[in-house]
C-alpha cells in the first residue's frame, strides 16, 4: 500500500496504489487468477522494479512515473480484446490532454509521443480464469522522471511531460485523470466501438506518413493510410494496400 497519493474518484472498483511493485500488470495477473475481481479493478505504482513493455522488453520504471494497470473482463469474443489496446492510448492521450493542455500523438499501434519522443508505452496481456478470459491493460507515462533514473536505453527515446512543459504534473491529479478516461473509454469501447476508432485516427500520428514497418528481424518500407475499423494500419507496400496487424512503425 502506499502512502500520501490520493486519488479524486468516484467508480464502483477499486484502486490499490502501491509504492512500489515489481510490475502492476504481474500483481493485478496474479490478483485476479487468486481470486474474483471487479471489471475495472485498477493498480497504480509510484515505481516497478521489474516494469514489462512490449516483445519481452523490459520498461524502466523509476519514481516520478506513473504505473497503472487495469483489469477488463469484457463479455465479446477473444478476437476483439486486442482493440482495447488502442484505446487505452485514447485515453491516456486524453487524460494528458485535460491535464497537461498538451496533446500526446499515438504512433501506431499504441506508443504516446511528445516531440517525437516516447512519452508513454502500454502493454497488455491476456489470461483466463475460473473459465473467464479477461485482459490486464497497463501503461506507463514519464510525467515527472528525472531523465538519469531511466536506463540509458530508455533515456535514449523518453521524454517526461516535466521536460516538455518545463512544470511538475500533479501525479495523482493526472492519475485520476487517466483512470477517468479509462472509464469513458471502456464504456464506449463496449457500446459505440467506431467513436473509439474516430478518436484514435484524429491522435494518430502515422497515418499519412511514410514508415519502415518491422516485424522481427525484417523491416520494409511503407506508406501508412489510413486505420481500419479493428485498428489495423492500413498501408501501400509496392503499390499494393495492405493492412498490418502485427509489429511496429518507426516514422521517416
Ligand atoms: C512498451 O512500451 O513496450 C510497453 C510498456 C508498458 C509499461 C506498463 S507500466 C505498467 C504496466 N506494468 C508493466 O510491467 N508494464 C506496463
Amino acid at each position: 500500500m502506499s502512502v500520501g497519493m490520493n486519488l479524486n474518484l468516484n467508480r464502483a472498483a477499486p484502486v490499490e496504489i502501491l509504492d512500489s511493485t515489481e510490475s502492476t500488470n504481474t500483481y493485478l495477473k496474479a490478483l485476479a487468477a487468486k481470486a474474483p475481481l471487479p471489471d475495472g479493478y485498477a493498480v497504480l505504482a509510484l515505481r516497478q522494479t521489474g516494469g514489462r513493455g512490449r516483445m519481452g522488453r523490459s520498461f524502466s520504471s523509476p519514481i516520478g512515473g506513473l504505473y497503472l494497470s487495469m483489469l477488463f473482463m469484457p463479455d465479446c469474443p477473444p478476437e476483439r480484446i486486442p482493440t482495447l489496446t488502442p484505446c487505452v492510448a485514447v485515453a491516456a492521450a486524453r487524460a494528458i490532454e485535460r491535464v497537461c493542455a498538451v496533446t500526446p500523438g499515438i504512433k501506431w499501434p499504441n506508443d504516446l509521443l511528445l516531440s517525437s519522443r516516447k512519452l508513454c508505452g502500454i502493454l497488455t496481456e491476456s489470461s483466463v480464469a475460473r473459465s473467464r478470459r479477461f485482459a490486464v491493460v497497463g501503461l506507463g507515462i514519464n510525467v515527472n522522471t528525472p531523465p538519469d533514473a531511466l536506463t540509458a536505453d530508455a533515456r535514449n527515446v523518453a521524454v517526461s511531460l516535466k521536460e516538455h512543459l518545463g512544470r511538475e504534473v500533479d501525479l495523482a491529479a493526472l492519475g485520476s485523470a487517466v483512470i477517468e478516461e479509462l472509464d469513458a473509454m471502456y464504456s464506449s469501447w463496449c457500446a459505440n466501438p467506431a467513436y473509439c476508432v474516430e478518436e484514435y485516427r484524429r491522435l494518430c500520428l502515422s497515418i499519412g506518413r511514410a514508415v519502415t514497418l518491422t516485424r522481427g528481424e525484417a523491416s520494409r518500407p511503407a506508406y501508412a493510410r489510413d486505420i481500419a475499423p479493428d485498428f489495423a494500419l492500413i498501408c501501400d507496400i509496392d503499390g499494393k494496400e495492405e493492412r498490418i496487424t502485427m509489429g511496429e512503425i518507426s516514422l521517416r
